[in-house]
Parts: C-alpha cells; sequence; structure tokens
C-alpha cells in the first residue's frame, strides 16, 4: 500500500473469496482485502506460496485468510471450497474471479482436450463460483462479484486462442450475471488488466525490448505492477462504487 491510498470502512469485517490467491495479481488481491479488515478465503494449487502468505498477513496482526487447497477444475471441490468459507466466516460478501492461466500454444497443435481444460481454467469455474457464491449474497441483501478479463484480445493478441477465447466470454459472463443479479443488489463488475509484472510475467517474458514497446503504447509510462490492479478491486468491493455494475474497468496504463 501507499501512503495516500485509500481506506474503505465497507469493507471492515466482509468476506471474501479470492480463487487464485497464492501468487501474483491474486495474492496482492488477498494482502490487500486483509489490510482493510476483510476476512479473506483463497483457493489455490501452490499450497506453500499460499501459507506463506496467509502466516505473513497475520503476522502483521490482520486476520488470517483462510487457504483451501483446491484445483478450480474440478468444479464440485470448488463448489465445496466456497460452501466451506460461507461456514466457516458466516457468508460470502464479497467474491473476486481472479484465477486464470495464459500458457501459450499453437492453434495447429489444440486438440478437443486442451481446449476443454483451458476453458475450464479460464472460464468454467467462474460461472460455477458465482452460482455457488450468488445465494449467500442474495441473503445479506446485495454483494459484489469482480471477474478478471484480459486486454490481450481486445490488442489481437495471438499464440493463445482458448485463453483469449475465454477472456472474451468473461465480458460475456460479467454482463449477464450482473442483469440476473441486480434486482438483488449484486454487483458483477470486471476488471481488464494491462500488462502486469507479476512474478510469473517477468520470468517468461519481461525484456528490455517487451518492456519498451509496452511504454511506448501506454500513455502513462510506468510498467504495472500487482497493486495497481487490487487497488481497482478493493473500489469495486466497497460501497463507494455502490451503483456501479456490468461495467469493464480497464487498468492498463492507457494501452488499449
Ligand atoms: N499478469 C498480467 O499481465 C495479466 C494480464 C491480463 C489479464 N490478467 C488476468 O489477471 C488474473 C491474475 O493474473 P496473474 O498474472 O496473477 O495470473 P497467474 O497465472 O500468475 O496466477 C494465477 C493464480 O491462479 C492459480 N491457479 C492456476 N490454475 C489453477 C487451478 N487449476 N486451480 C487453482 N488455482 C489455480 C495459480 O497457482 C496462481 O496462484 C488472471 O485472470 C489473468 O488472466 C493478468
Amino acid at each position: 500500500m501507499q501512503p495516500n491510498d485509500a481506506n474503505y470502512p465497507s469493507l471492515r469485517d466482509k468476506v471474501v473469496f479470492v480463487s487464485g490467491g497464492a501468487t501474483g495479481i491474486g495474492a496482492s488481491h488477498v494482502a490487500h482485502f486483509a489490510a482493510q479488515g476483510a476476512q479473506v478465503a483463497f483457493v489455490d494449487i501452490q499450497a506453500a506460496a499460499a501459507q506463506a502468505l496467509a502466516e505473513a498477513i497475520a503476522a502483521k496482526g490482520q486476520k488470517k485468510p483462510l487457504f483451501i487447497h483446491c484445483d478450480l477444475r474440478d468444479i464440485p471441490a470448488y463448489q465445496a471450497a466456497i460452501a466451506l468459507a460461507a461456514s466457516t466466516f458466516g457468508t460470502i460478501n464479497v467474491l473476486v474471479n481472479n484465477a486464470a492461466h495464459d500458457e501459450r500454444h499453437d492453434w495447429k497443435t489444440v486438440t478437443v482436450e486442451y481446449w476443454e481444460d483451458r476453458l475450464a481454467v479460464n472460464l468454467r469455474h467462474q460461472f460455477f463460483a458465482i452460482q455457488a457464491a450468488a445465494p449467500f449474497m442474495q441473503k445479506n441483501g446485495g454483494g459484489s462479484i469482480i471477474n478478471f478479463g484480459s486486454i490481450s484480445w481486445h490488442l489481437a493478441m495471438g499464440g493463445m486462442p482458448a485463453y483469449t477465447t475465454a477472456k472474451a466470454g468473461i465480458e460475456g459472463l460479467t454482463r449477464s450475471f450482473a442483469k440476473d443479479l441486480g434486482p438483488d443488489n449484486i454487483r458483477v463488475n470486471c476488471v481488464i488488466p494491462g500488462w502486469i509484472l507479476t512474478e510469473r510475467q517477468k520470468t517468461l517474458w519481461l525484456t528490455p525490448e517487451a518492456e519498451a514497446s509496452t511504454l511506448a503504447a501506454q500513455c502513462l509510462k510506468r510498467m504495472l505492477v500487482p497493486d495497481d490492479v487490487a487497488r481497482m478491486v478493493l473500489w469495486l468491493a466497497a460501497d463507494d462504487s455502490r451503483m456501479c455494475t456490468s461495467q469493464l474497468f480497464t487498468v492498463d496504463g492507457g494501452w488499449w
């Protein structure tokens, strides 16, 4: 957090469920919500990183996040994880559909099995997480759901068609659920990140040339980091954004 970053009293003691919270942008969501006094639960397949994050947050005197080990391609297990979080903390107020995997693939080699696996990790679990979490929000008289899209297909990036197709679908999922859940005062929005320098992105793709071309394309001349995205997610979860739903919020330094 930066010294001038906002605090949101409406997030204090809220129960926030984050998918893919162990590393990358998801870990920043977990840390930012905990710093606001929220009770976080999160799933991931990277147990060591998840446990270390939960311990580090508890060591700061904040509410210790509940980590549930779960591969969210297994929908019954995933919905059980959401139910466990709700029964442990009493409800779910906020759902952050963050997890995805942007593995590159050549369209010529994609099999039916690979396609279905990519959609399972990039599009399917978000629907079933909403299906499991929304009834708690309905009982509460409202809630906030934040889905994660991607700038990639808006930029017509190639080299990962199953991922970009799924990310296009997330925007449709967002607007469809916003309509269905709006009468219950449940808001559904989509955050569209630009290129965010997580450790994974840095290891796999950051080169001086890639950084230079990104900065040339962005209006703002600084590379983005996970905290830049988490700050937007906090606002969308908080009551401050109470009349915003069915929208796309791009955090890309002005690229797309
Ligand atoms: N980093 C970027 O530049 C960027 C750009 C555009 C969009 N996004 C989107 O932002 C979100 C977060 O991105 P990120 O870069 O932090 O992603 P990431 O790949 O670094 O991390 C995603 C997290 O999800 C977890 N995860 C992956 N597969 C899982 C599974 N089957 N079950 C449970 N957990 C699983 C991973 O272990 C990881 O902790 C994603 O939706 C991504 O598509 C990121």
